[in-house]
């Protein structure tokens, strides 16, 4: 069974590092088409470079976000939604180029985070929609569903408890078929949705009944959602400056 892998990918010096370790994890996973999503005008040499360099099947799409959606300088990064119209591109293409009747599976995952291998093997295991934990995520170490027999019965998290299903992108995946079935839905970007993505989609597309525990009954650690932090380029800046050139090796 296939999986069809969304990754939105912002442009920023640390880009490079994440999805070369992201593009080696995936080396090791057989049956995944990998659809890159980059926050920008066109497609990037820069990124396909990287892709061309390990092999992977993938596809190379963009759409760039509007200025008023970006963070701005002095704003707390979670108060603008990331990657969402770049998930909705990658929802758009599943649509265009994918049957309704392939038996797939969907799964979300951002350009800065770590999969253990297992987890597609998780993932590969979903009939609608299944659920497992996530690693240093929600001010905890993990957080996740509780569960029993493979059935949800309440979750461990602490922090923004209203949500329906307190769960992060990286700890879900669906099944293809309900992309198509729900032929109409689009992650939201306004003010009052951020935090709520993960819940919006997975209400509209199950209930805490139908969802399927997986991860061993969600006992074991498969992704963690790690945050590559923006280094300072203090003396890039002063180079810069002081306009000093050097030659890059490359494009970096
Ligand atoms: C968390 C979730 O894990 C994301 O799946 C979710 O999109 C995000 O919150 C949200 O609710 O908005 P977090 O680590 O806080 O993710 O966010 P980032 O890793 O900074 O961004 C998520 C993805 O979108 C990354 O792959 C990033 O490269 C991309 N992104 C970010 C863009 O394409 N454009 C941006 O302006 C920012
Ligand atoms: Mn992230």
């Amino acid at each position: 069974r296939r999986i069809y892998m969304l990754t939105p990918t912002k442009t920023r010096s640390e880009q490079k590092p994440d999805l070369t370790r992201l593009a080696q994890t995936l080396y090791l996973i057989p049956n995944l088409l990998w659809i890159i999503i980059e926050d920008e005008v066109k497609p990037t040499l820069r990124v396909r470079k990287i892709l061309e360099s390990f092999n992977i099947p993938c596809v190379h799409l963009n759409y760039p976000t509007p200025s008023y959606l970006k963070i701005t300088a002095n704003q707390s990064y979670w108060r603008k939604p990331r990657g969402m119209l770049q998930k909705n591109i990658g929802l758009d293409w599943l649509r265009n180029n994918t049957q309704p009747t392939e038996d797939a599976l969907v799964y979300f995952a951002d350009d800065d985070n770590t999969y253990h291998w297992r987890i597609f093997r998780e993932i590969r295991k979903v009939q609608n929609v299944g659920v497992w934990p996530v690693g240093i995520v929600g001010e905890l170490l993990y957080e996740g569903p509780v569960c029993t027999k493979g059935k949800v019965h309440s979750w461990f998290c602490y922090v923004f408890r209203n949500r329906q299903f307190p769960i992060d992108m990286a700890g879900f995946a669906i099944h293809l078929r309900l992309i198509h079935s729900h032929k109409d839905y689009y992650f939201n970007v306004s003010a009052d949705s951020i935090g709520q993505q993960e819940s919006h989609i997975l209400s509209t597309m199950t209930t805490i009944d139908e969802l399927e525990c997986l991860a061993n009954d969600a006992s074991k650690i498969y992704v963690w959602h790690t945050r590559t932090i923006p280094t300072y380029l203090t003396s890039e800046d002063r180079l810069k400056r002081a306009r000093l050139s050097y030659d890059l090796l490359e494009e970096v």
